[in-house]
């Protein structure tokens, strides 16, 4: 205690003999750093008179990555005494909702219909335990007469808007068809017009106009119950990270190096030692390599331009994390695996190495896992491009809403038919059947979080700078961020790997 008191009358003394002003969180950073005198002046030099904490953190970060240019061999932190390597994980993986080793589609038209009525069947099901609901089969209600109020469950097949402005929608069960109207002016469905999409499944409360016609009064989708996030008794942490895009000339090797250093306890002093030795798992959410012919003149986009080759430097660099932390890895379009969804897991023929160690784990994409009983989905996000592209209330910089917006919808694939591909398997694993209380994506390169009803979804970002494609799309990526999620209290908190952005 003594030794930091002093240490901190140096920095405080130093600092106004320089006539400058440390704020306290500036002065926490720095206690840490021998050579804290060295960091004031510099930032004098640029300019900066006050010395705030994140002015220190951003210049702590710069000198760690330009140490890593002419550094590559890293010393053993011997004093790096990790609990999580004192416990076993308790990790499964819920491999009936994972499409690995029990794809059965040949894509014959029949598969097709077949795996639209399990869709209808599994989400009507979640739709009919909701209460307030009476819902009749739509032949039923031809029945009931004009006037009345009546509700009803299908899944959309059509949706149009008349020549009055009010939106169409051709609705079918099981059995039969009918046609609902979302009236223009109505306030109480004012905005639900966009929220529904070809092809989802919905429950509408209505009331019956004519022979054919049902006004639309309210829209259910199968939706998450209400219910609090769940937490549980442990100091062990999730870490999460996502598209490392290996092979590609915008993958961020410098600060994935100091990741690696890091995650093995190689930096940031005692503090840091105490964060990173909580973590017990890491996953991954796909997209592991660059892949190769993935789009056109990708070719030139590429460093290492062997699919194998780019396998074996993603395998070099999972196997210097510590063997005590469990790896989950799934795939994203650019792996060696079909590119439609659902995804199976990685061929082990790429990753011969990591296959061999206990503590990797491959799962499909989506993938699901139970760790310390928290249900945790991992999904890429390829079909989230499409729900982006298809609302205007949606967008690629908060790919957490888009999530969200899959689990009011139960279902991964909520439109179909557009640039994302399906393969129509006999069981539905777009489908979320049970309520996760971890939904991990990527895809989106953008570190984003967001909570719904009970469940918390993260975004882990990527180690791919921005790509020329994405300059055209004006879309602004968010590498070299990790989070980590503490499962006792759901706290979230970033580590940069990169210099923070203002
Ligand atoms: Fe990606």
């Amino acid at each position: 205690m003594q030794v930091q008191v002093d240490q901190k009358s140096e920095i405080v003394n130093y600092a106004s003999e320089k006539k400058a002003f440390v704020d306290e969180k500036a002065i926490d950073l720095l206690k840490g750093q021998k050579n804290f005198r060295e960091i004031i002046d510099t930032l004098l030099k640029e300019g900066i008179i006050f010395i705030n904490g994140e002015a220190v953190e951003k210049k702590l970060i710069k000198t760690r990555l330009d140490g890593l240019e002419t550094k590559k061999i890293t010393v053993e932190n011997k004093g790096f005494k990790p609990i999580a390597k004192e416990h076993d994980g308790k990790i499964r993986i819920l491999s009936k909702y994972d499409v690995t080793g029990q794809s059965k589609s040949e894509g014959k038209t029949e598969n097709f219909l077949h795996y639209f009525r399990r869709k209808f069947e599994l989400l009507s099901q979640i739709l009919k335990r909701r209460q307030g609901l009476s819902p009749r089969p739509i032949a039923r209600v031809k029945l009931i007469p004009k006037g009345n109020k009546v509700d009803v469950i299908g899944m959309v097949l059509r949706k149009w808007v008349t020549k009055k402005g009010h939106v169409g929608l051709e609705i079918e069960d099981l059995e039969s068809k009918c046609i609902a109207l979302i009236i223009k002016d109505d306030i109480g469905t004012k905005g639900i017009a966009e929220k529904v999409l070809v092809d989802s499944v919905i429950a509408i409360k209505a009331v019956k106009w004519n022979e054919d016609l049902l006004i639309v009064k309210e829209v259910f989708w199968p939706d998450m119950p209400v219910r609090q996030a769940k937490h549980v008794d442990t100091d062990f942490t999730i870490a999460s990270t996502s598209d490392f895009h290996m092979g590609s000339r915008f993958f961020l090797e410098k600060e994935c190096n100091y990741f690696i250093n890091w995650i093995n306890g190689r930096e940031g002093g005692a503090k840091e030692e105490e964060k990173v030795g909580k973590i017990k798992y890491l996953i991954i959410t796909g997209d592991n390599v660059d892949g190769v012919g993935i789009y056109p003149n990708q070719i030139n986009e590429l460093v290492i331009k062997d699919i194998y080759k780019q396998y074996e430097e993603f395998s070099k660099l999972i196997e210097q994390i510590p063997e005590y932390i469990e790896i989950v890895i799934c795939p994203g379009q650019h792996d060696a695996v079909r590119w439609a969804d659902p995804q199976p897991a990685v061929p082990k023929e790429y990753l011969p190495e990591l296959n061999k160690r206990k503590n990797v784990h491959f799962v499909g994409s989506p993938g699901w896992i139970d760790i310390e009983g928290l249900k945790i989905m991992m999904y890429h996000g390829g079909a989230l491009h499409d729900l982006i592209g298809s609302v205007g209330y949606l967008n690629s910089e908060h790919p957490e809403q888009a999530m969200i917006e899959v689990l009011k919808k139960r279902d991964i694939m909520s439109t179909y038919g557009m640039k994302q591909p399906y393969v129509p398997e006999r069981e539905d694993y777009l489908v979320i059947r049970e309520e996760p209380d971890l939904v991990y994506i990527g895809d989106m390169h953008h570190n984003a979080y967001g909570n719904y009803r009970g469940t918390t979804v993260i975004n882990s970002g990527t180690w791919q700078s921005r790509t020329d494609y994405q300059v055209k799309l004006g879309h602004v990526p968010t590498p070299g961020i990790v989070p980590i999620y503490e499962m006792k209290t759901g706290k979230i908190s970033e580590n940069y790997f990169v210099e923070k952005k203002d």
